[in-house]
C-alpha cells in the first residue's frame, strides 16, 4: 500500500502526488509554511486529506515553537492557521480542521496549560484528525456497499481514494466497502483533466488493490451511458452545503447531468467534515481558480497556443436535484437534504 501523510519525530512527511503514477517520492516537510505550500501545489490534495496535513502541519508549528518562541507562542501560532487557512478555498476539511486544532490549543490555554502542554494536547489531536478520518471512510464504506449491486460499473470522477483522504477513501472507500462486502465490480476512472486525478491517481490505487479498473477520457461517459455501459456513479466532494448542493472536482457537473438523463443513479459519499452547515447552498461555496499553465501545459510542455484565454475553475457545484444520495460516515442521507444532513449532525 502506500501512506498519504504522516506525522513522523522529523516532520510532516508524505507522498509526493504530483510525480505518480510513474514516481512514488515521499517528502518530508518540516514547517507549517512547508505544509501549507505542498497543500496549494497539490503535493496532498482531496478535501479530507488537505484537513488531516494542515493538522500535523500545525502540530509540528506548535512543537517546533515551544522551544523557538517561548514567549511568541501564541502569536505564532496565529500566523500558521492564517497562513494554512490561505492554502486552498474550497475543502471545508482545511477550515474544520484549522478550527478544530485552534478550539483545543484555546481552551488548553484557557485551563492554564502551559506551551509545551498545549503543543501535545495539538500533537494528539492532529493524530485523532489522522485516525478518525480513516474510520469515517471505512464507515462511508459500509454504508455505500449495499447501494452496490454484485456485478455493477461504476463511474467515478477524480480521485476520492486512499490518496485523497488518510488512507482508505470516500468514493472509492464505496468501491472498497462493496469488494470487501464480496461484490465484484469495475470502476471506470476518467481522466479528470487538468489535473489529471483520475488517471494518475484513481486508477493506480485501484489497481494496487487488484481492482478491475477501465481508464475513460472526460469526454466518453455520456456515450457510455447511452450504450448503458454505466451503472452507477460514485464522487467525493470538498464541500457539501446545507441545502445538499456539493462542491467537486471540476466536471461532476458535466457527469451529473448525463447521469439525470440516462437515469443512472448519482451519489456523493463524504465524512460529516465535509459538510459546512454553514453554507446555505453551492452558490455561497467559494470556487478556485488554478493557474491557467495547468490547462495549458502538461508536464512543462505547451498544450496550447501561447497567448490563448484559458478558465481553470477546479471546481463545479452540482445542485442537489441531481444527487440521489450522500454517503456519510453516520449513514445515507436521501433528499430533501435539509433535513436529512441536519439530522446526521443531531444522531
Ligand atoms: O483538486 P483536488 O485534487 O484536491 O480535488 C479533489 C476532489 O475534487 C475530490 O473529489 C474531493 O476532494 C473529495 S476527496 C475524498
Amino acid at each position: 500500500m502506500f501512506i498519504t501523510v504522516e506525522r513522523t519525530s522529523e516532520g510532516v512527511r508524505m507522498l509526493d502526488q504530483r510525480l505518480l503514477p510513474s514516481t512514488e517520492k515521499y517528502l518530508m516537510l518540516r514547517s507549517p509554511g512547508e505544509v501549507a505550500d505542498a497543500i496549494r501545489e497539490m503535493v496532498v490534495r482531496g478535501a479530507p486529506a488537505i484537513g488531516v496535513s494542515a493538522a500535523f502541519g500545525l502540530a509540528m508549528g506548535a512543537s517546533d515553537a515551544v522551544e523557538r518562541d517561548p514567549a511568541g507562542f501564541d502569536q505564532v501560532m496565529e500566523q500558521h492557521y492564517t497562513r494554512m487557512a490561505a492554502a486552498r478555498p474550497t475543502a471545508v476539511n482545511l477550515f474544520w480542521a484549522i478550527e478544530r486544532m485552534k478550539q483545543v490549543a484555546g481552551e488548553a490555554r484557557s485551563g492554564g496549560m502551559d506551551n509545551k502542554g498545549i503543543a501535545a494536547r495539538l500533537e494528539h489531536e492532529a493524530q485523532q484528525i489522522h485516525d478518525e478520518d480513516l474510520e469515517s471512510c471505512k464507515a462511508i464504506g459500509r454504508f455505500g456497499a449495499e447501494l452496490v449491486a454484485d456485478g455493477s460499473r461504476l463511474l467515478t470522477h477524480c480521485n476520492a481514494g486512499g490518496l485523497a483522504t488518510a488512507g482508505y477513501g470516500t468514493a472509492l472507500g464505496v468501491v472498497r466497502g462493496a469488494v470487501e462486502a464480496g461484490k465484484k465490480l469495475t470502476v471506470l476512472a476518467d481522466e479528470t483533466r487538468p489535473f489529471l486525478q483520475g488517471s494518475r491517481l484513481t486508477s493506480w490505487e485501484l489497481m494496487k488493490d487488484g481492482i478491475d479498473t477501465v481508464l475513460i477520457t472526460d469526454g466518453m461517459s455520456g456515450s457510455l451511458m447511452r450504450r448503458g455501459e454505466i451503472d452507477l456513479v460514485v464522487v467525493g466532494s470538498d464541500r457539501i452545503a446545507a441545502n445538499g448542493d456539493i462542491a467537486n472536482k471540476i466536471g461532476t457537473y458535466n457527469v451529473a447531468v448525463l447521469a439525470k438523463e440516462h437515469d443512472i443513479p448519482f451519489y456523493v459519499a463524504a465524512p460529516l467534515s465535509t459538510i459546512d452547515r454553514n453554507c446555505p447552498d453551492g452558490d455561497s461555496i467559494p470556487i478556485e481558480e488554478r493557474d491557467p499553465k495547468e490547462v495549458t501545459e502538461f508536464h512543462g510542455t505547451p498544450v496550447a497556443p501561447e497567448g490563448v484565454g484559458v478558465k481553470n475553475p477546479a471546481f463545479d457545484v452540482t445542485p442537489a436535484s441531481y444527487v440521489k444520495a450522500i454517503v456519510t460516515d453516520k449513514g445515507i442521507a436521501r433528499p430533501p437534504y435539509t433535513d436529512s444532513l441536519a439530522a446526521l449532525f443531531d444522531a
